[in-house]
């Protein structure tokens, strides 16, 4: 029946009111709070947009370090969790062990799934935020053979997640501050992006009253895929694979053809139809690291090719694509030392954030409801049970 207002991807649907994140896409605009994304990422922390997300306002010095000292007081795993990653295969995707991990948080930390309790939601919000550095710096550990580490709390909540990831019990660790700078940056980066697919998840999920490890855990298996999150990675991987500028119009050529499905990764944007704001961002960054590094990379020559290649062609400018976030990160993450495979887990870390946040806002709000789309039905009609042998 034509009842419902029939909306395939949500494309003119919004779910919810929000007060947290807004974005122009015919523009290429993005703020937080009402705070431009760029100068959130070259002049604010991590910290700071995590407690502006969650509070709405940026917070005070004193507020600051009182959120850092609440937040550093949290990152430790529960000891019984190392024995849960034993349990994966060594070559198992971080993604597979994230989502399973922070599922099983859980079981750990009954008091935090009461979310009836406004000061509970905070607490397990901040459970959740300090502990994915942990989670994540653990998953690669275990990928690569190497003991865990533990939170090392005079540490940055950056720097921690550095030393935890590529630091050994074997040696100090120094934190590099442009590597510290340069990771941030991509977090504030990633903190948030309104109702996308993996955030709209969360809200789904825990529209439900299901635990906030359970909903947090359900995004980041939506954040996985290679439409979402996991372009990141699937962006470096084509770059290196065309690796050269002069194959650089072959794979434009496929991206064109409709009858290839092969798509630009890093390009694109259900909502950006200019040039994301958070690319840009991303491309300065990923010139100065190689630069501060002493690194080249071929691959930032081919990224860059390809975006003006793309940029000038008819093709691209008719259907208004532009770089998204993903096209120059992995870039920076692979100067930094992450593996591909560990990319969509550091943006599951990062949008952490903006996950607990709209579940925040998505429960205290008098309206809230269970999420329950409904559906334009075009199965058979009604018809009689036919026995196995008669049919
Ligand atoms: N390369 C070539 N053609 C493309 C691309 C691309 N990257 N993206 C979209 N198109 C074409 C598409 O074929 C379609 O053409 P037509 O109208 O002739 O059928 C048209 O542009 C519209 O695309 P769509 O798939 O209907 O648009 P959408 O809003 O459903 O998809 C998207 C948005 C991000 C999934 C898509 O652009 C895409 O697959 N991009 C590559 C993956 C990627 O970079 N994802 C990261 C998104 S940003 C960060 C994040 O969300 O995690």
């Amino acid at each position: 029946s034509g009842m419902f207002t029939y909306d395939p991807g949500f494309t003119s649907t919004a779910s919810c009111q929000s007060a947290i994140t807004y974005i122009d896409g015919d523009e290429g605009i993005l703020l937080h709070r009402g705070y431009p994304i760029d100068q959130l990422a070259e002049q604010s922390s991590f910290m700071e947009v995590a407690y502006l997300l969650l509070h709405g306002d940026l917070p005070k010095k004193n507020e600051l370090e009182e959120f850092n000292y609440i937040i550093s007081r949290h990152t430790m795993l529960h000891e019984q969790l190392a024995t849960f990653y034993r349990g994966f295969r060594r070559d198992a995707h971080p993604m597979a062990i994230m989502c399973g991990v922070v599922g099983a948080l859980s079981a750990f930390y009954h008091d935090s799934t009461d979310i009836t309790d406004p000061q509970q939601r905070l607490i397990a919000s901040h459970r959740l935020i300090a502990k994915m550095p942990t989670i994540a710096a653990m998953a690669y550990k275990y990928s690569i053979g190497q003991p865990f580490l533990y939170p090392d709390n005079s540490l940055s909540y950056t720097g921690n997640f550095l030393r935890m990831t590529f630091g050994v019990p074997a040696e100090p660790y120094e934190v590099n501050p442009i590597v510290e700078k340069a990771m941030d940056r991509i977090f504030i980066l990633h903190a948030d992006h309104e109702q996308n697919a993996s955030t709209s998840t969360v809200r789904l999920a825990g529209s439900s009253g299901a635990n906030p490890f359970a909903c947090i855990a359900a995004g980041i298996a939506c954040l996985w895929g290679p439409a979402h999150g996991g372009a990141n990675e699937a962006a470096l991987n084509m770059l290196r694979e065309i690796g050269d500028v002069k194959r650089i119009k072959e794979y434009v050529a496929r991206a064109k053809d409709k009858n290839d499905p092969f798509r630009l990764m890093g390009f694109g944007h259900r909502v950006y139809k200019n040039y994301d704001p958070r690319a840009k961002v991303m491309q300065q960054t990923a010139e100065e690291v190689l630069k501060e590094l002493k690194l080249s990379d071929p691959v930032l020559d081919v990224a860059r090719e390809l975006e003006q290649i793309a940029l000038s062609d008819e093709y691209f400018i008719e259907k208004k694509l532009y770089p998204n976030v993903d096209f120059y990160s992995g870039i920076i993450l692979n100067a930094i030392g992450f593996p591909t495979e560990m990319f969509t887990a550091l943006f599951a870390l990062a949008r952490t954030v903006g996950w607990v946040a709209q579940w925040n806002e998505m429960i205290s709000d008098p309206e809230q409801k269970i999420g329950r789309p409904r559906q334009l039905y075009v199965g058979a009609t009604q018809r009689d049970y036919v026995p196995a042998g008669k049919r």
